[in-house]
């Protein structure tokens, strides 16, 4: 996570909050990339990287690393690398717990309606999105996506607006 010059606090050095967010194969199929995008952007999140990629088996077994003795594992993997999933980078704060409500439960049968996999999905192996669990979590898996450069440290003109002084 890198530190800034913020404009919402002039000269004040932050450090800013991010997660990692994946739209998986079955939401590009789907056709639902934009209107995922738009939860997260109309929420006030600033967006600072996005790319489609097509996702080789070495990365997608290290992003789910720690479920890699679960009997699911297999079939994650293969579905992750199956199309191209939408990778980003989102930031605010307290992003990423907001992001896990934005998303919902795993189980897309259980999560409410109003979140992501509430509203589009109805299965487990097909729930739509990734987001990070934990802050840490989330500078991990930023850093196993993304490089550096291409995150961009930008400062929407809103941010008054979004955030108080
Ligand atoms: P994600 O990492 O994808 O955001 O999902 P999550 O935190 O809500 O759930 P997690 O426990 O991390 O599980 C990762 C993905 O594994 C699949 N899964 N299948 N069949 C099963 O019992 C089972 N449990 C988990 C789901 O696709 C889940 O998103
Ligand atoms: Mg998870």
């Amino acid at each position: 996570m890198s530190d800034f010059y913020n404009v919402h606090s002039p000269g004040v050095r932050q450090t800013v909050e991010r997660t990692f967010i994946a739209i998986k194969p079955d939401a590009v199929q789907r056709g639902l990339i934009g209107q995922i995008i738009q939860r997260f952007e109309s929420k006030g999140f600033k967006l600072v990287g996005l790319k489609l990629m097509s996702v080789s088996k070495e990365l997608a077994e290290a992003h789910y690393g720690e479920h890699k003795e679960r009997p699911f594992f297999g079939g994650l993997v293969s579905f992750l690398t199956s199309s191209p999933v939408v990778a980003m980078v989102w930031e605010g704060d307290g992003v990423v717990a907001s992001a896990r409500k934005i998303i919902g439960a795993t189980n897309p049968l259980e999560s409410a309606p109003g979140t992501v996999r509430g509203d589009f999905g109805v299965s487990i192996g097909r729930n739509l999105i990734h987001g990070s669990d934990a802050v840490e979590t989330a500078q991990k898996e930023i850093a196993l996506w993304f490089k550096e450069e291409e995150l961009s440290a930008w400062t929407p003109e809103l941010t008054g607006w979004l955030y108080e002084d």
